[in-house]
């Protein structure tokens, strides 16, 4: 082997390593992303009656043009400009808190940080803005899902 095509070759390798790793770094976007943290699963006292909502992520940002910062932020709540490839964080990696407290207290609807409360608020919140927008008065009602079984499909039985 002459030594021209020794130092090519080990070029390509180095390249290769670097595009491998480059790669590694970020996560890849996925085009459906099956919800379920499974923690409902876990509950003593609710058992699973229901399979989590399939979010048609690709969907999401390409046909409904919602950009990736309405769902993802940073540690500080700031939407995130992200491009395909960029590292992306789960969003229970912050919001850690998976059971939630008693219900009806002050708590319970209001930590942000509990997981249910982030998906809810972030989920929901949207489908109902554009149900208003689109004529019904508590959002619940309209194009975009917002009722339980709507998400929530029933396990039968
Ligand atoms: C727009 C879609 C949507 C609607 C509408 C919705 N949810 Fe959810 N819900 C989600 C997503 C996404 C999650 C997070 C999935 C997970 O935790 O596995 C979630 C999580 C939950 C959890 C927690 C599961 C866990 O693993 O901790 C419960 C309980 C729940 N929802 C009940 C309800 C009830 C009751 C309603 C109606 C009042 C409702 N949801 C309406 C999307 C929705
Ligand atoms: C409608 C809300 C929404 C939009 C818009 C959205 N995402 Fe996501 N994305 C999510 C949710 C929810 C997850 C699941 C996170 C989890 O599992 O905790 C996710 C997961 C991901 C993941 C995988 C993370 C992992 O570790 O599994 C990547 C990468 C990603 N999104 C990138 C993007 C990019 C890039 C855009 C913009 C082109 C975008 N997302 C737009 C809600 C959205
Ligand atoms: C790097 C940490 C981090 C990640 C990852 C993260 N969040 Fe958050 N999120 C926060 C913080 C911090 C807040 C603000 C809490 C406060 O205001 O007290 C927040 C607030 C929220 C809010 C309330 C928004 C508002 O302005 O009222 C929603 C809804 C939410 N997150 C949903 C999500 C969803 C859905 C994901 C995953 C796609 C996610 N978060 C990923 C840290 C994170
Ligand atoms: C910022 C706005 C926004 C957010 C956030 C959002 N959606 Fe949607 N979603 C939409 C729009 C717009 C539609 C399409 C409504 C229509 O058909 O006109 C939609 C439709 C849907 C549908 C029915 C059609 C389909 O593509 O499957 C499901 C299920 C759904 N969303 C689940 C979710 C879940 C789960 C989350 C949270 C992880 C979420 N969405 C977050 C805007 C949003």
């Amino acid at each position: 082997m002459n030594k021209k095509l020794l130092t090519l070759l080990l070029t390509a390798g180095v390249a290769v390593i670097f595009f491998a790793t480059g790669l590694q770094a970020g996560t890849d976007v996925p085009d459906t992303i099956t919800m379920d943290y499974n923690n409902y699963k876990k509950r003593k006292k609710a058992p699973p009656k229901f399979k989590f909502a399939i979010l048609s992520h690709k969907k999401h940002a390409e046909e409904y043009k919602i950009s990736c910062g309405d769902c993802h932020h940073d540690k500080d709540n700031k939407p995130l400009d992200l491009k395909p490839g960029d590292a992306v964080q789960k969003c229970v990696e912050c919001h850690t808190k998976l059971a939630k407290p008693k219900k009806g207290t002050k708590k319970e609807k209001k930590d942000i940080m509990i997981l249910e409360n982030a998906m809810h608020g972030n989920c929901v919140g949207c489908h109902k803005d554009i149900n208003k927008k689109a004529g019904d008065k508590k959002g619940m009602k309209g194009p975009a899902p917002a009722s339980c079984g709507k998400c929530h499909v029933k396990i039968k039985k």
